[in-house]
């Protein structure tokens, strides 16, 4: 596995302009998706609806779940990432992802509901929420770590604004399917398009997060605009990128890590320093940009918070 060495630079050291190649329909994208904060929000007020990608998103809340741990780089966050519909090398997304159109962009949200099935343009999904900024540290399941300044707003307040029956019992994501825009999926590297899942009760819980920027921006394409999951007690995989489908369902939905390779990814995932993978241990992580490993926590240290939803599960057993 490749693990790239980068220096510790702070967010006010960084500013690469050299990321914001062919920017013009992430622009139309980011504009629309931040003016459909604006009606409930105000968070994007101030901007009207002339508001750039990469301009700042001014008055973001900070959040009582942010760690205050060091922050990696815009560049390390931009540059070493996973998005296997443009490679797998960690290179590929930022070398190939701007030939994703992100505008228009809407979700389809059907399923166990009690709101008609619909496509919900991406401003409807954004209007009512107000944005927050998050520190979380992702990790990886490839035992790499990345502590990173989301901008987003809580996956539950979401999820419950389309009154999932009490059938709902998970809810599954689905990546946007377009191989003519994503060369990744050309190959059959993995089964496209990329799936995720949660159980409702995860999906509920306040630390589980629907993000859309990153460093007070709207996100990159590499880093699956216009809106990603970010689930922190769970290896990243978990975190589906560049969500076109959101559906309330009964049974547990097969997610494409588990299809590809199931004896070594689970529906669960969550990062558990006790549970190796079968090639490697999880005991320990290297997080980006430093020179030694370190111990891995429980939940990714969230344990106080999400332990409880996993109380008598055997969690070997439910990797
Ligand atoms: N989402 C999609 N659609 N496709 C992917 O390949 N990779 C996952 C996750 N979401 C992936 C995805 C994996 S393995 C990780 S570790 C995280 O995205 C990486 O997120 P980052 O590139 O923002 O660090």
């Amino acid at each position: 596995m490749l693990i790239k060495q980068a220096p510790d630079i702070r967010s006010s050291e960084i500013t690469d302009e050299r990321l914001y190649r062919n920017r013009r329909q992430f622009i139309q994208a980011a504009s629309g998706a931040a003016m459909g904060a604006v009606a409930g929000a105000t968070v994007l007020g101030q901007y009207g609806g002339a508001l750039q990608a990469q301009e700042p998103i001014p008055n973001l809340q900070k959040s009582p779940f942010s760690t205050d741990e060091a922050l990696n780089s815009y560049e390390d966050i931009t540059t070493y990432n996973n998005f296997y519909e443009f490679g797998m090398d960690k290179g590929d997304p930022a070398r190939y992802a701007d030939e994703m159109t992100i505008a228009p962009w809407s979700v389809r949200v059907e399923g166990e509901m009690n709101k008609p099935a619909a496509d919900v343009d991406i401003d409807d999904i954004l209007r009512p929420h107000t944005l927050e900024e998050r520190i979380y540290r992702l990790r990886c399941v490839e035992a790499w770590s990345m502590v990173v300044p989301w901008v987003g707003f809580p996956l539950g307040d979401l999820i419950k604004r389309f009154e999932p029956t009490s059938k709902a019992n998970f809810v599954k994501f689905t990546t946007l399917y377009r191989p003519e825009e994503m060369r990744g999926q050309r190959s059959r590297t993995m089964e496209w398009p990329y799936v995720e899942g949660l159980r409702m009760d995860e999906a509920l819980n306040p630390l589980a997060i629907i993000a859309v920027g990153v460093y007070g921006k709207t996100l990159l394409n590499q880093q699956g605009p216009p809106l990603r999951l970010v689930v922190p007690w769970k290896y990243g995989f978990k975190s589906i990128k560049s969500i076109a489908k959101i559906e309330f369902v009964e049974e547990q939905p097969r997610n494409s890590w588990n299809v590809s390779i199931p004896n070594e990814y689970g529906f669960y995932s969550n990062v558990n320093p006790e549970v190796d993978h079968p090639r490697w241990s999880q005991a320990r992580h290297r997080p980006i940009g430093a020179f030694f490993r370190v111990p891995t926590l429980m939940f990714n240290g969230y344990a106080d918070q999400v332990a409880s939803l996993y109380d008598g599960m055997d969690l070997v057993r439910n990797y």
